[in-house]
């Protein structure tokens, strides 16, 4: 980043000493205020809860415009990678920063496919839950687990270490999804396949039985390859904010990536899949395209909790790119499968034509995002609704690693340590017992 011409000038109304602060220009998006020096040289903070215009750190990974619906994974627009490259290239430009040639997309191919089974000890966790687990909980244990197996590459400071952690959470996380999917199921566990593709090897943990052969089906292969794609990294959003902090303190990747796994489980984030999902189950069972109209007068009553889930976005205040993206997916699988008459399917382009034409939705700028069309494509090819959000978590490992990466690389990071604003009660003393009224 390099500084700006322009300074920043803070002067106060009564009277105190204005002071000066850097501006810093990145290479696309808005400038930042370096404000670092504030509390020493003010004795004031800034405050800013949820972070609308605070930027946590410096990046390189992601992009986003939310103004234009922009995102590009290294300078790479997602319509391009979603199209012309696979997941396996994707984890590799965003860990290393470009796309791999044939060799090294070769290598990297066999060194995640090297890691894919998980230790056999880690079944016995699963054991501990009931069968009805959410997905959720037991991955999260699961990843936090992996801290216990592999103390050889839990040095955050070990670049080689940082490396091989990285290459097995990338490949053993379709392995814990699945084995968290055949719990539930009360299935036997399949073992990973290395002859197949990252998106196959993991259909085939999921949906194999001993019992006979399977083939990845190829549409739904390459639909799945595509979903991992679209959700692989998005800069600082809550639960990469999530990985940052907790690595920050210097605890292992794999603790940090549990931290992840549990933060992206909140329906305002990653579980907005599910919640999606579950919206347009209630809608279709109060009588489908007949009640939108009721259901959006809810979400538009001040006095109701109820969201349109899979609408709206912190950043995007225009068509989030992967929506589009997983619209033009979902056409693809549910022709290939002969659901293009899926009535959940048609109840959420019609649900999405009416929010975009109305007004309370066209004023807040609230757009359909990645999670409004990902759970129906993935219902379409069999993933329960419980699931989804692990999906999104098997996904987005590469990106939590690379922005954790990118952070202790950084010889200005520090452990993160917000302060406040304190509204609490001044210094009381303490009153014994027996004098308390
Ligand atoms: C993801 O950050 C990321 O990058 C996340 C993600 C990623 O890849 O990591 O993109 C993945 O989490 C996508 C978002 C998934 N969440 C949902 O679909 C849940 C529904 N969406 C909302 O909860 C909401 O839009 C958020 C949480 C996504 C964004 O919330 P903001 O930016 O804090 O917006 P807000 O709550 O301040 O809303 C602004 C206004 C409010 O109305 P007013 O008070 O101004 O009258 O818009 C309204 C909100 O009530 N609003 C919605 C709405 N989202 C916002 N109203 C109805 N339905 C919605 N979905």
């Amino acid at each position: 980043m390099k500084s700006s011409e322009v300074k920043a000038t803070l002067s106060f109304s009564d009277g105190s000493p204005s002071i000066e602060l850097p501006i810093y220009q990145g290479s696309a998006g808005p400038d930042v205020i370096d404000i670092r020096k504030l509390y020493g040289q003010t004795g004031k903070f800034t405050y800013d809860p949820g972070f609308l215009s605070t930027a946590s750190c410096n990046s390189a990974i992601t992009f986003i415009d939310g103004d234009k619906g922009e995102l590009l994974y290294r300078g790479y627009p997602i319509e391009q990678l979603a199209v012309q490259c696979d997941y396996m290239e994707t984890c590799y430009l965003i860990l290393y920063g470009e796309l791999p040639n044939a060799a090294q997309k070769q290598e990297f191919v066999r060194r995640v496919s090297q890691h894919t089974m998980v230790n056999e000890q880690m079944q016995f966790f699963l054991r501990g839950f009931r069968r009805d687990a959410h997905p959720m909980a037991v991955l999260t244990g699961l990843v936090g687990a992996m801290s216990a197996f592999y103390p050889d590459s839990i040095n955050l400071h070990d670049v080689a270490q940082r490396d091989i952690s990285a290459i097995r959470l990338i490949a053993k996380l379709p392995t814990l999804v699945a084995m968290a999917y055949k719990y539930n199921m009360g299935q036997p566990y399949m073992y990973p396949r290395n002859d197949l593709s990252y998106a196959g090897n993991f259909m085939r943990m999921m949906w194999a039985t001993p019992c006979e052969e399977y083939v990845p089906n190829p549409v739904i292969e390459r639909a799945l390859d595509r979903i991992f794609i679209l959700h692989a990294d998005h800069e600082q959003n809550a639960s990469t904010s999530t990985v940052r902090l907790c690595a920050s303190s210097g605890t292992n990747p794999f603790a940090a990536i549990a931290a992840g796994v549990a933060c992206l489980w909140g329906p305002a984030h990653g579980g907005a899949n599910e919640a999606c999902l579950n919206m347009l189950y209630e809608i279709e069972a109060a009588g489908g395209v007949a009640r939108i109209g009721e259901f959006i007068a809810k979400v538009k009553d001040k006095n109701s909790s109820v969201r349109l889930m899979g609408f709206g976005h912190r950043v995007y205040k225009n068509y989030d790119p992967r929506a589009k993206l997983m619209r033009e997916t979902c056409h693809e699988v549910l022709d290939a499968l002969g659901l293009h008459n899926d009535p959940l399917f048609k109840l959420a382009m019609t649900l999405e034509k009416i929010a975009l034409e109305d007004d309370y939705f066209i004023q807040r700028k609230l757009y359909p995002n990645v999670d409004f069309y990902s759970g129906i494509v993935q219902k379409a090819i069999g993933v329960p609704v419980s699931l989804f959000t692990a999906i999104f978590a098997l996904a987005r490992t590469v990106g939590w690693i690379a922005q954790l990466n990118e952070m202790i690389a950084d010889p200005e990071y520090k452990i993160g340590r917000p302060r406040q604003l304190f509204t609490g009660s001044p210094a009381r003393q303490v009153l014994p017992l027996a004098q308390r009224a």
